[in-house]
């Protein structure tokens, strides 16, 4: 390795702001100097979700306070930066603009490298900030906007072998949290819920089980909940146990999905005990991190998931995504826009709407 790196990362893609500074040492050790995250989530939760515009304004209000922040708590100075790495895509356009364009004129007035980061990759890496990776791995990425299994072969490359149909996993948590009335953000709130029910009390769906390879759909899982809660009395055990069968479906259905996900992994890479991560918001979840660890050691994978604190969104992650992609020479466009759709893996087969066969 040549040199140490430090980069200042930001994130605005959605309802989080937040900036951060990463310094990789020259041997390759990760620090974190600093990682300030500005939730919204007051400012959204009597709208039951994100508001876009609401977010974009709340992005301009707080994103020089959240940089100069991250600075001040790493203890340099701007000049002491080598890069700036900011969300690019995939995401809300008119929030990604705000981190974006700070990041973007930060770099120019320093004559640094400016890096455009796809926040999927972010994700990805985000186990890197307290590990070393090895590749190439397999991931599982479960976030608000996204559920998908890709071989990370190595920075930049990347080969998805499966994707959800319809409802991101983060995206049925919450709307079946709205659904029993747990309030917003519904995944965190649902897991608490859950822990209190009778997993076994609710037979619920479990849509492509049996077909579509590792392929995931969860919009039929949840339609059955909204059925369920409708037959339901209005007592807080009868949620309870709703709430736990639904965590105990995603659980079966991520189990079978990931053992299918771990056999077409080991038909292309000859690598001996590789590792699974299982990274993104959902990824916080207590009862999916201890299933799929066990179906590692039944698998002869190594899981690694990030700390709780790096599942959800932060800037850390695309910090040190900059710096892995600044090292591997894989600098941006300097031409790059936000993206609303960004694939990891620009080969996939667009997998949603009409006409689709699986
Ligand atoms: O990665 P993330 O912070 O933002 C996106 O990139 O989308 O993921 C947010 C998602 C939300 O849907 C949230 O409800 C879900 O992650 N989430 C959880 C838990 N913590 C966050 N879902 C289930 N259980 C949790 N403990
Ligand atoms: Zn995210």
């Amino acid at each position: 390795m040549i040199k140490s790196l430090t980069f200042l990362g930001i994130e605005t893609s959605c309802d989080e702001t937040a900036a951060s500074v990463v310094k990789e040492t020259s041997d390759g050790n990760v620090q974190i100097l600093s990682n300030i995250v500005s939730s919204q989530f007051e400012k959204h939760k009597k709208y039951g979700g994100v508001v876009p515009e609401l977010a974009a304004r709340s992005h301009i209000e707080n994103i020089d306070i959240v940089i100069k922040e991250a600075i001040k708590k790493s203890g340099l100075n701007f000049t002491e930066l080598d890069g700036v790495a900011a969300t690019a895509g995939p995401g809300l356009i008119v929030c990604l603009t705000v981190g974006f364009n700070i990041g973007k004129a930060i770099a120019y007035s320093l004559k640094k490298p400016f890096l455009a980061i796809n926040h999927l990759e972010g994700h990805a890496l985000s186990p890197g900030l307290e590990n070393k990776l090895k590749y190439p791995f397999l991931l599982l990425l479960i976030s608000g906007g996204h559920s998908q299994y890709l071989i990370v072969k190595k920075v930049g490359k990347y080969k998805q072998l499966g994707t959800t149909i319809d409802d991101a996993l983060g995206e049925a948590f919450d709307k079946t949290a709205k659904i029993l009335d747990l309030g917003y953000p519904g995944g965190p709130n649902l897991e608490k819920i859950a822990n209190k029910g009778d997993p076994l009390k609710f037979k619920l769906p479990e849509p492509i089980i049996n077909r579509a390879g590792c392929n995931l759909s969860f919009a039929g899982l949840k339609s059955a909940v909204l059925r369920q809660s409708k037959k339901i009395s209005k007592k807080r055990k009868d949620r309870y146990d709703l709430a736990a069968s639904f965590q105990k479906t995603i659980n079966n259905i991520l189990l079978k999905k990931t053992k299918i996900a771990m056999s077409e992994f080991k038909k292309t890479e000859n690598i001996k005990n590789p590792t699974f991560v299982v990274a993104g918001g959902v990824a916080a979840n207590k009862t999916i991190r201890t299933s799929l660890e066990k179906l590692c050691i039944k698998e002869n994978f190594n899981p690694l998931f990030p700390n709780i604190k790096y599942c959800g969104d932060n800037a850390a992650m695309i910090a040190l995504t900059g710096i892995k992609r600044f090292r591997n020479n894989l600098g941006s466009d300097v031409q790059i826009t936000a993206k609303s759709r960004w694939p990891l893996d620009p080969g996939a087969p667009f997998m949603k709407g009409p006409g689709l066969k699986l």
